[in-house]
């Protein structure tokens, strides 16, 4: 695990969105595991900022998104694939039929997981995945357990999860209580991983996540066991690290 420190958001998103720029430019049909949440929104506009300068091309990227709430379609403002076409898709040269998200209008929880798991698989997985962290260590909806996920699965949200995500809701009540997700071992199928953290309320999982044992209780611990991830957190994320140097 390689850590990268980023002195604040905005720098930790340029460093980010230079790595998944270099990723593109070295490989123009690359695949690329994509995250939302409030973490990546600064590397995307980083990204359609250098796509509007013509410094980087889509045209030939396929995208391949960690989850989407379960009942969530692309018209609901509150879903993923919403979230990743007003971001991101919608800015940039990509081809639509390319974005791949879970499909939360599925009812039927194993055929959507069962479907999305053959799609990444039969892509070959990821060149790259973007990842966010949970103040409660999940990497996408894969929450603190006593074991370590397989494939895409629908989870149960945790109450740190359904609060942490309440702010972009109305009400909390409002909150799905149920998504499709990568697995754990699915994500760490990807060539490269690329976590992203900012801010004080990352701290915790982060110093888990890089200095703690390896638990599925801190599912972003595994990380540890893969050979090519990299984490760039700015210091307030880091801020509970007692060592600094790549582990
Ligand atoms: P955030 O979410 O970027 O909105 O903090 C990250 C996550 O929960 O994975």
């Amino acid at each position: 695990m390689k850590v990268l420190k980023a002195s604040n958001y905005d720098d930790m998103s340029r460093k980010v969105a230079n790595i998944i720029s270099a990723q593109v430019i070295l490989k123009p049909d690359a695949r690329l595991g994509l995250a939302t949440g409030t973490t990546p929104i600064g590397a995307y506009k980083q990204l359609i900022n250098w796509y509007e300068k013509g410094d980087i091309d889509f045209s030939e990227v396929s995208t391949y998104n960690l989850d989407e709430y379960r009942g969530l379609g692309k018209d609901d403002p509150q879903s993923y694939r919403y979230f990743m076409d007003h971001t991101f898709f919608d800015h940039i040269n990509i081809d639509k039929a390319r974005t791949h998200v879970p499909d939360g209008t599925n009812p039927d929880a194993a055929a959507a997981c069962a479907a999305y798991d053959k799609l990444v698989k039969s892509a070959g997985y990821t060149d790259l995945q973007l990842l966010g962290i949970g103040r409660n260590g999940h990497i996408g909806f894969n929450e603190p357990s006593d074991v370590f996920s397989k494939g895409t699965h629908c989870v149960d949200l945790t109450p740190s999860t359904i609060e942490a995500n309440a702010r972009l809701f109305d009400k909390a009540e409002d909150v799905p209580r149920q998504a499709y997700t990568m697995g754990v071992q699915t994500i760490m199928h990807a060539e490269m991983i690329l976590v992203a953290a900012s801010g004080a309320d990352k701290a915790e999982a982060v110093r888990n996540m890089i200095e703690g044992p390896v638990t599925p209780e801190c599912p972003a611990s595994i990380l540890q066991l893969h050979t090519n991830c990299v984490v760039v957190a700015d210091d307030k994320a880091l801020s509970q690290c007692t060592s600094m140097a790549s582990v």
